[in-house]
């Protein structure tokens, strides 16, 4: 039978903002009863156009913001940051990667202590067993021993990437979820990183949440494909499904836009991707 590792049930986020002295109270109903579940090892895309909701619902699904209703379910336990401590087990279950992680990393850190950190505040590993992993998790994701001393400055826009996502899996979450994390790529630096993706969702049997604007690359990463419009769901099954047969008016229009040339490197790309995989 499969797992279910992240399950969503109505998850409602209204923002309230304004009500002082000059402006009248205004309610942003940024997610709307959406509702979805990800099976284990599996990868859920979610798109849709700027403002739909998409980064407010992965802030909520990592547990850094509370829902206003509905139920999230990690690995079954219902988890509610409002009404619920949330325990230290919990959030190293869920960790989450921004399109620009330049924000996140502290200038003057060196990578390898970017990448310990996790573990200092949370395990009661050694310092050299925290060293150890570190450059471990840094070969992992295709960065050398020489990169261990260096500052975030010193990295180009997709190896600061690969240290955010190295950073994420130090402490072995089950799932990732990625905000946007290529789109800030150039396309050939794009194609490495969701290749490197794809290698470590394998290797770690990671599930993953992709949030992402970008059709072609969506085709390429994800199981299942869910389109918010407004807050709202208004598409959610397999990709093949979502791409073969949209139903709503909103994707029919977003996937009429793709150009052409992307659906064909997309397929390229895929057919390569089953090629290498078969062959492993
Ligand atoms: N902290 C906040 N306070 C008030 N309103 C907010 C807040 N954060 C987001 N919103 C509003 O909620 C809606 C959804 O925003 P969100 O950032 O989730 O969209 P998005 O789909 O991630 O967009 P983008 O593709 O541009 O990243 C927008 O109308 C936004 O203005
Ligand atoms: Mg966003």
């Amino acid at each position: 039978m499969s797992e279910i590792v992240l399950e969503a049930r109505n998850i409602v986020r209204d923002y309230h903002s304004g009500g002082g002295l000059f402006s009248k109270a205004k309610t942003v109903h940024a997610v709307k009863n959406v509702s979805f579940s990800v099976e284990k090892g599996k990868t859920l895309a979610i798109v849709g156009e700027s403002g739909c909701g998409k980064s407010t619902l992965a802030r909520i699904l990592t547990l850094i913001d509370p829902q206003t209703s509905g139920e999230l379910l990690i690995d079954g336990h219902p988890v509610n940051i409002a009404t619920d401590g949330l325990t230290r087990e919990m959030r190293q279950r869920v960790q989450i990667v921004f399109q620009n992680p330049y924000g996140s990393l502290n200038p003057r850190q060196k990578i390898g202590d970017v990448l310990a950190e996790p573990l200092l505040l949370n395990t009661n590993l050694s310092a050299k067993e925290r060293q150890e992993k570190a450059m471990q998790m840094l070969l992992k994701v295709g960065l050398g021993r020489e990169h261990f001393n260096r500052y975030p400055h010193m990295f180009s826009g997709g190896q600061r990437q690969r240290i955010a996502i190295a950073r994420a899996l130090m402490l072995s979450p089950r799932l990732l979820v990625l905000d946007e994390p290529v789109s800030a790529l150039d396309l050939s630096v794009q194609a490495q990183v969701l290749n490197l993706l794809a290698d470590l969702q394998e290797e770690f049997d990671l599930t993953y949440v992709f949030i992402s604007h970008d059709l072609s690359v969506v085709r390429y990463i994800a199981d299942e494909v869910m389109v918010m419009y407004y807050g709202e769901v208004v598409e959610y099954g397999t990709r093949d499904d979502v791409f073969n047969n949209p139903r709503h008016d909103y994707t029919k229009k977003l996937f009429a836009a793709t150009p052409r040339s992307d659906v064909e490197s997309i397929r390229q790309r895929v057919a390569e991707r089953a090629k290498k995989r078969s062959a492993a």
